[in-house]
């Protein structure tokens, strides 16, 4: 199964990702943890990207595709993946699509964790990830999502395995409803 997750800064894709994924027997790819890691690691593309972390703003896009390719190509072989923070602009998604389509691999389902902001932010400080977890990065985050993700919600908006669930539910209970939305689709799993 390949799935995947889009939603605000805080909306729950790594809290969800990680239920679907042991689910389903698939693999959790985050592009926000795999960058974190770099930064941590201090490799030369954590020291590009570090700066973008820090802000709030997106990495560029071709260093985040490149990143992702592996992991993406070995989750498929292996029986799918769901995709947290990934695509997260228009230009993602449409730069994506002929490597997905070639490799056999596009998106099945792609879920909307929908979150009002005032949540969103209650729930960032009180986590208190690091750096990009102060209250100044949380705003230009949330920006950067009303400017960049939203307008992705609204291109794929008009597709048949692209759904909303409330995200405000408690944990197991957004899942559920995820869960009932796949069905819906009749996926092959
Ligand atoms: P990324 O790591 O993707 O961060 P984000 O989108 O800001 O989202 P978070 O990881 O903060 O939240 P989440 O939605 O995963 O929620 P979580 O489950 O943790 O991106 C970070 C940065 O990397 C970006 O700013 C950018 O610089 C870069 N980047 C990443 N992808 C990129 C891309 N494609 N292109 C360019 N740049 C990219 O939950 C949050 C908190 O809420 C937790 O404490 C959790 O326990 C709690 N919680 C979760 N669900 C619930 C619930 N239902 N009820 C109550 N609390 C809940
Ligand atoms: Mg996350």
């Amino acid at each position: 199964m390949r799935l995947l997750l889009i939603g605000a800064p805080g909306s729950g894709k790594g809290t969800q990702a990680e239920k679907l994924a042991e689910r389903f027997g698939i693999a959790h790819i985050s592009s926000g943890d795999l960058l974190r890691q770099h930064v941590q690691d201090q490799t030369a593309l954590g020291r590009t990207i570090k700066s973008y972390l820090d802000r709030g703003d997106l990495v560029p896009d071709a260093l985040v595709m490149d990143m992702l390719r592996k992991p993406v190509v070995a989750a498929v072989e292996a029986g799918g993946y769901v995709l947290d923070g990934f695509p997260r602009t228009v230009e993602q998604a449409q730069a994506s699509f002929p490597t997905a389509r070639a490799l056999g691999a596009e998106v099945q389902a792609a879920i909307h964790l929908d979150v009002p902001s005032e949540e969103l932010v209650r729930r960032l400080l009180a986590r208190g990830r690091g750096s990009d977890d102060t209250e100044a990065v949380i705003e230009r985050r949330l920006q950067v999502y009303l400017d960049k993700t939203v307008p992705l919600l609204e291109y794929y908006a008009d597709r048949e395995w692209m759904f909303a669930v409330d995200g405000t539910q408690a944990p197991d209970a957004v899942h559920e409803d995820i869960v009932a939305g796949l069905k819906k689709l009749a996926l092959p799993w």
